[in-house]
């Protein structure tokens, strides 16, 4: 990209899981990076499109963290627009491998790739596989595994979980460099675990007790909503974690090779360097 050492790269999600780690790598390879989100050094707010201009001043690329939420399409769509207004030339968003498998046409996520691919922009979008960092860093397994226990509806299924130090490698070589443009990444790590596995791995490496118990989707729904979630947010793990059960998540995927031309890490690796104090 000529201009990407001239420009900022803006992070939305920037404080996130994957946008802290694209923003940090970015940054060790020299380039200024917008770490923006409701909480970031940038403010970025969704639902506040006056926080917009400011954070796509003077930036040559977007990181886009995408959302569940099916509504949150019509402000990606003004979002690109704007993007495109403030001279932005590049996006590369996040998106979800699940997605494809689970999409009913009806706004999904999928939605939203759309309209970056629509946008007239450069496009790259990722398809991450469920993250192996989702153990240390999302709520909803760390807050369980801190008690010994990961209760979850995904059987005996396997999810080849993606590094997201991969994911973050693969993102910032898509925005800082050519030869990406209309690619859509499909990222997985090399081997395909049960969730029992994957806890049985982190159990060795961290020296605690930990274990996977497969329960019904009935004991999980009623045991989320008993936790303090919402009825729609259960179903819709309910319904991620069916897909993994049911075997439909566990290829592996190309797209680390595909765009950095090397393996993707495996699930070992995340193990060996991790600090596990958040468990407890
Ligand atoms: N977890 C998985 O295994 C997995 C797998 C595949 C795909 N994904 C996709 O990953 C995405 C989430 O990315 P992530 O895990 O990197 O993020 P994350 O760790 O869930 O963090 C969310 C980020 O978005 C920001 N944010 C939340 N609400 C916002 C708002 N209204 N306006 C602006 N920023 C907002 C948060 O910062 P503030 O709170 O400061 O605003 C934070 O930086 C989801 O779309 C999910 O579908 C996840």
């Amino acid at each position: 990209m000529t201009n990407s050492s001239s420009s900022s790269f803006l992070v939305t999600g920037g404080t996130g899981k994957t946008g802290r780690r694209v923003a940090d790598v970015l940054q060790s390879r020299g380039f200024s990076a917008k770490v923006a989100s409701r909480s970031g050094a940038v403010r970025f707010d969704w639902t506040d499109r006056t926080t917009w201009g400011p954070a796509l001043t003077d930036v040559g690329a977007v990181y886009v963290v995408g959302s569940e939420d099916p509504s949150a399409v019509d402000d990606v769509r003004a979002f690109v627009t704007a993007a495109a207004e403030h001279g932005v030339r590049r996006l590369v968003l996040l998106s979800a491998r699940v997605w494809e498998d689970l999409d009913d046409g009806s706004g999904s996520v999928l939605a939203t790739e759309q309209v970056v691919r629509a946008s007239g922009l450069e496009w790259t979008i990722l398809r991450p596989t469920w993250f192996a960092q989702n153990f240390t860093e999302f709520p909803y397994f760390v807050a369980p595994l801190t008690k010994g226990e990961l209760r979850i509806p995904a059987g005996e299924g396997r999810e080849p979980f993606v590094d997201l130090d991969d994911l973050a490698d693969v993102a910032v070589t898509a925005l800082t460099e050519d030869g990406h443009n209309g690619r859509t990444y499909a990222l997985s790590g090399p081997r395909a675990m049960t969730f029992g596995e994957a806890v049985a791995e982190i159990a060795r490496a961290s020296g605690r007790e930990l274990r996977y118990v497969p329960v019904t989707e009935d004991e999980y729904r009623a045991e989320t909503i008993a936790g303090g979630e919402s009825e729609e947010i259960a179903d819709v793990f309910v319904e991620l974690f069916r897909h993994i059960r049911e075997g439909r998540s566990e290829a592996v995927s190309n797209g680390v090779r595909e765009a950095l031309d090397r393996d993707p890490s495996d699930f070992s690796n995340y193990t060996a360097r991790t600090d596990f104090s958040v468990l407890g």
